[in-house]
């Protein structure tokens, strides 16, 4: 079983697939995020998303936080 579930979206259109919210945790690296979920900032406003699946920055250096620009690996970021 995938986890997707068909959704109408009315007006005609096909039917488009809704993933289940996913969180992992890489290991020395980002969480990365799949499914239908809003990112908001501390505000409260939705952060831009452009993709099914994202990076987001734990490490702290990333240049475009909250997403994760791969910084993480230069500065040999661990998480044990
Ligand atoms: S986790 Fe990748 S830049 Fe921070």
């Amino acid at each position: 079983m995938s986890g997707a579930v068909p959704v109408s979206s009315g007006g005609g259109l096909p039917p488009r697939a809704v993933r289940e919210p996913t969180i992992v945790a890489c290991p020395d690296g980002p969480l990365l995020v799949r499914g239908d979920v809003t990112i908001t900032d501390a505000d409260g406003q939705p952060v831009p998303r452009r993709r099914a699946t994202v990076a987001l920055c734990r490490c702290g250096v990333s240049t475009i936080k909250p997403y994760c620009d791969g910084t993480h690996k230069a500065i040999g970021f661990t998480t044990a």
